[in-house]
């Protein structure tokens, strides 16, 4: 049993400890801002181990996982064909001075299966590169404005008004950057067709690329706002590209390239790749990726090969049992449960979105502080959420119901409270 340290302001729980101590070292608490916890003693400081689509804290809760690395763990934690993959590459080395051979592999599977694949190259993070797409579609088409909806990851969080976090927009110039860069990047929001086009006729020969990300909640907007936007970036010449960050491996294999069969000139693969090592692919149009020759992009530990033996797996295992209707399929089945649970308690919430990846809302009628008291109860009760409820493939249909059984607990003690 945990003691709560409520209302004393002393940690009583060693997870609370131990988050005290990295808020006492590092800035935020935590390298990824939307990974420090906020909410402790109820939301766990700190996880120190996980299997499957669980996790446990540094005292032994454990947590129904729906956070997943904010993404990365498709699959599950110590899923066996990739935890056996990178083992037995280990055994022979993990990075070298010369390439290794998977990473040509992983590049051919890549180009494949992803629609817009004709040469991919590889780095580690998301943002580093949806910054390697900018670089070489400027030199591309000799222009240097790039518009962006969405957020791509904080080295490009760029623009006056844009994300500078995936649900934190920056006020005016985002803190840190010269005006004078800031000033080359546009922020659109998503779906904001006439004003993308009105941004387009006033300036739509200086615009390099436009970069896009699909929001959650309203994602099947993105059937009409895809084509649209390949239209009009065929029309001026700017280079279109997909940030296929959340969506890819997860809508479809090939992203919402695939989904909404609308291919992009380049686009970016990085949370669903690897299930959850470090890599991230940008990729696309042979005629632009070979210009890279002169718009040079290039990192030590891009062909790092634990990451690429993982993805080698882990691509595989989608493409062979099904991995895209299960995140589907199981993602209903929460959705459908927590909407159920919503409507019984009389709870002002929806879960709405994409099944494969359901986003949890508070109703506009919803009390301020609903959200915070059902992330509590949520965690109280050992179910992990993020705004964005990432299923994986270990999640099985039991681990879905006993998550909603743990929810409906909470509902219950957020209305005697
Ligand atoms: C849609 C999207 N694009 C880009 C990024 C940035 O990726 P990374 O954090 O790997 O740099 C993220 C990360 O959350 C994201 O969700």
């Amino acid at each position: 049993m945990v003691t709560k340290g409520k209302g004393s302001g002393m940690p009583t729980t060693r997870s609370e400890t131990l988050a005290k101590q990295l808020k006492s070292v590092i800035p935020w608490g935590s390298s990824t801002c939307s990974k420090a916890a906020k909410l402790t003693p109820d939301e766990p400081g700190v996880i120190v181990r996980g299997k499957g689509c669980r996790v446990w804290d540094a005292d032994g809760r454990e947590y129904i996982d729906y956070r997943n690395s904010l993404g990365p763990v498709t699959l599950g934690y110590c899923y066996p064909a990739t935890d056996q993959a990178i083992r037995a590459q280990l055994d022979n080395g993990i990075i070298f001075g010369h390439p290794h051979p998977l990473e040509g592999d992983v590049a051919e599977l890549l180009c494949e299966v992803i629609p817009c694949a004709e040469r991919a190259r590889f780095l580690k993070t998301g943002g580093e590169a949806i910054a390697a797409c900018f670089r070489v579609a400027r030199y591309h088409t000799g222009r240097d404005h790039i518009v962006q909806i969405g957020y791509n990851g904080w080295v490009n969080s760029l623009a006056g008004g844009g994300r500078t976090l995936p649900g934190q927009l920056a006020e005016s110039t985002p803190a840190g950057i010269p005006v004078a860069l800031s000033s080359l990047h546009h922020s659109m929001p998503w779906n904001a067709k006439d004003a993308i086009a009105d941004l387009f006729a006033a300036c739509g020969d200086q615009i390099a690329a436009l970069a896009v990300a699909s929001d959650y909640k309203t994602a099947d907007l993105g059937k009409d706002f895809y084509p649209f936007l390949r239209e009009i970036t065929e029309q001026h010449g700017t280079v279109l590209i997909f940030d296929e960050i959340v969506t890819g491996f997860r809508l479809a294999v090939g992203g919402v390239q695939e989904y909404w069969g609308v291919t992009p000139d380049l686009a970016v693969f990085a949370k669903g790749v690897a299930n959850g090592m470090p890599l991230s692919v940008y990729l696309g149009k042979a005629e632009i990726m070979e210009k890279l020759d002169k718009a040079i992009v290039s990192s030590t530990y891009g062909g790092e090969t634990l990451s690429l033996a993982s993805a080698k797996a882990c691509i595989n295992t989608y493409l062979n049992e099904g991995v895209i209707p299960h995140l589907w399929s199981r993602g209903k089945r929460l959705s459908d449960g927590l909407n159920r649970l919503f409507r019984n308690h009389s709870v002002p919430m929806i879960a709405c979105g994409m099944d494969c990846a359901p986003y949890i809302d508070c109703l506009p009628e919803a009390p301020a502080a609903l959200r915070e008291r059902f992330a509590r109860a949520c965690y109280r009760n050992g179910v992990s959420f993020y705004n964005v409820a990432y299923i994986n493939f270990s999640h099985q249909d039991a681990d879905i119901d006993e998550t909603l059984e743990r929810v409906e607990t909470g509902l219950r003690e957020i209305a005697s409270a």
